[in-house]
């Protein structure tokens, strides 16, 4: 691509913020030259309004960059949202009807029946939603979501079972304190703990999995049949959900057939070559005691879904681990691969 095209950042200060500047920081397309954020940081120098959380030094250029407001209309054509859901639905509207293509983390519009809720690899063709947004909307602008963080990790677990009948599907999770957002959990709760309880998310995952796996047609998405039950849990690791998922399946598969299935798993971002697409989206890990957290996080910068432990299940037919970086592929990575297959689609044109 030959022209650069520049980019706002929504909630820059914040968890999900900081990773976006990661993940565009020498980005081929995409150049962030607005970041905005609350009025406790807008006028701030970066530095001062955001302690940089991640790990590595921030992107060259970033703690002098001026907090901006988050108005609608100011900014850049193309904006990536990690907005506080408490503020993001009506924001991020606004900044649809200025104009704006928001690319969006947050909760708010996902389940809105004309806005695609993308996970490239899956569910490409749901962006023809867009075709009725603005008639259905009258926004000037668009609004694409992407997931929950641990709906992301099931949904691209789940995709290829779909050649299988899936038909019910048992998930329970372990979930990153990064995924609070920050300074989320306090300390004295989480370490050396686990809680049982994540406001919001298993419903989230029922649901959200259940879009994202449908078919996308002229009334919207007919949602997938498959059956979901999520317990969600909070644990002491910083970064990556690992998820307990067992799947009852309509025909008779062996581990072979679902080992290949997974193997062979691909996208169009894949095929696109799209700059953030990692190159095998689902990979499988033989070692009995893998995927983990600490090792396997990080793969592709963090875009790669990993799976392993495929066994028998009593109950249902199969049952498996899988593990996704909440932040990265949960959150800054899925939206930029989402603008990215946006951009190749010719919608940012
Ligand atoms: N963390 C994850 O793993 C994850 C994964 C998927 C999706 N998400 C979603 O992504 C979003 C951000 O999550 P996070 O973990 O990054 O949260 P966070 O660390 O609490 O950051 C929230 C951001 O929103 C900004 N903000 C709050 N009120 C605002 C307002 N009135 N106007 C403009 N900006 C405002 C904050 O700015 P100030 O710093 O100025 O207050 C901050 O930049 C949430 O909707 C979350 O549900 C998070």
């Amino acid at each position: 691509m030959s022209r650069v095209i520049e980019v706002g950042v929504l909630g820059a200060t914040g968890m999900v913020g900081q990773q976006f500047l990661a993940q565009l920081a020498n980005h081929p397309w995409f150049r962030p030259t607005w970041l905005a954020a609350s009025e406790r940081s807008e006028g701030k120098r970066y530095g001062e309004a955001a302690a940089w959380r991640l790990a590595g030094a921030p992107p060259d250029g970033v703690l002098d960059r001026v907090v901006e407001s988050a108005t609608p209309g100011v900014g850049p054509r193309l904006v990536f949202s990690a907005l506080d859901a408490s503020v993001a639905g009506d924001l991020e509207r606004a900044f649809a009807e200025a104009g704006h293509v928001v690319v969006s983390n947050a909760r708010n519009h996902r389940l809105d029946a004309a806005v695609p809720l993308l996970v490239p690899e899956v569910n490409a063709d749901h962006l023809s939603l867009l075709e009725g947004q603005r008639a259905a909307r009258g926004w000037k602008g668009l609004i694409v979501t992407n997931p929950n963080c641990s709906t992301v990790v099931l949904t691209m677990a789940l995709a290829p079972l779909r050649a299988f009948d899936l038909r019910t599907c048992l998930v329970t999770t372990l979930q990153a304190v990064s995924g609070a957002g920050y300074p989320g959990v306090p300390s004295y709760d989480i370490l050396g703990n686990v809680i049982p309880f994540i406001s919001g998310e298993e419903e989230k995952i029922e649901v959200e999995t259940r879009k994202i796996l449908g078919a996308a047609g002229g009334e919207g998405v007919a949602f997938h049949p498959v059956v979901v039950s999520a317990s969600t849990t909070r644990v002491p690791v910083i970064d990556g959900h690992t998820e307990s998922v067992s799947v009852a399946l309509g025909t008779r598969p062996s581990a072979d057939d679902i080992r290949q299935a997974f193997d062979a798993f691909r996208g169009l971002p894949q095929e696109l070559g799209l700059p953030s697409a990692p190159p095998k989206p689902l990979l499988y890990l033989d070692a009995p005691n893998r995927p983990q957290p600490r090792f396997d996080v990080g793969r592709d910068g963090g875009m790669t879904v990993t799976v392993g432990r495929l066994r028998p299940c009593k109950v249902l037919d199969w049952k498996f681990f899988a593990l996704g970086h909440n932040t990265v592929r949960g959150a800054a990575g899925a939206a930029v691969l989402n603008a990215e297959l946006m951009q190749a689609r010719g919608w940012l044109d």
